[in-house]
């Protein structure tokens, strides 16, 4: 994308650091990736209410709601998941800067897109979860009947059946919400943080 000429970045007043001390933590992006119906929405969310009760800056970016607003207009096609994801990357930057945890739920299914995100941050910021749940359970799961209409021919191009998802090959962490309850899926979040000093 061309860098417009004549616009010059502005340095600010206050920097990340002076936030991240306010807060009294540090701040990054939790990237969850995986199917849909995976669980990424439902961890995401209890992930967050665990860290706001902890006295945590914590925000929830996800696919279905910025589809509403920031991404409208932006549909399934390749070229829309691209702008997609990179949009919700440069979003979550602006959480990270402004000092809080940025959680995203998108299933982001191309892998270079999600390391495009991942060189917007420093080093340790991108924290990348795979949501590994086995394609046929997300399909019996299938909690916006999304796959019955795919399978029926009503939606192109749906994730897992007509349209590629790529899982990561180096994730900071992978949960297999199979296994683990959502409760227990975030608290192994909460942990990585901890093991990190990011909390
Ligand atoms: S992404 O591929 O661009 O990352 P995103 O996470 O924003 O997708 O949106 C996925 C959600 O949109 C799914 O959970 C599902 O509810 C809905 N959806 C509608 N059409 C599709 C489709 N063709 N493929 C995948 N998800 C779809």
């Amino acid at each position: 994308m061309m860098i417009q000429p004549n616009i010059v970045w502005h340095p600010t007043a206050i920097t990340k650091e002076d936030r991240q001390h306010v807060n009294n933590h540090k701040s990054c992006v939790i990237w969850f990736t995986g199917f849909s119906g995976s669980g990424k929405s439902t961890l995401a969310n209890e992930l967050d209410y665990q860290l706001f009760t902890s006295g945590i800056r914590s925000y929830v970016l996800d696919g279905d709601n910025i589809r509403h607003g920031l991404n409208k207009g932006l549909g399934f096609r390749q070229e829309d998941r691209i702008e997609n994801i990179r949009r919700v990357g440069e979003a979550a930057k602006l959480f990270v800067d402004s000092g809080q945890i940025a959680i995203t739920a998108f299933i982001s299914p191309y892998r270079k897109d999600r390391n495009q995100v991942r060189k917007r941050f420093e080093q340790g910021e991108f924290i990348e979860v795979f949501i590994d749940c086995p394609f046929n359970i997300c399909e019996i799961r299938d909690p916006k009947g999304l796959y019955q209409k795919a399978r029926n021919g009503e939606i192109h191009g749906f994730t897992g059946i007509d349209s590629p998802y790529e899982p990561p090959v180096n994730p900071e962490l992978t949960i297999d919400t199979v296994r683990y309850t959502v409760k227990d899926a975030a608290e192994i979040i909460i942990n990585y943080l901890k093991d990190k000093g990011i909390i």
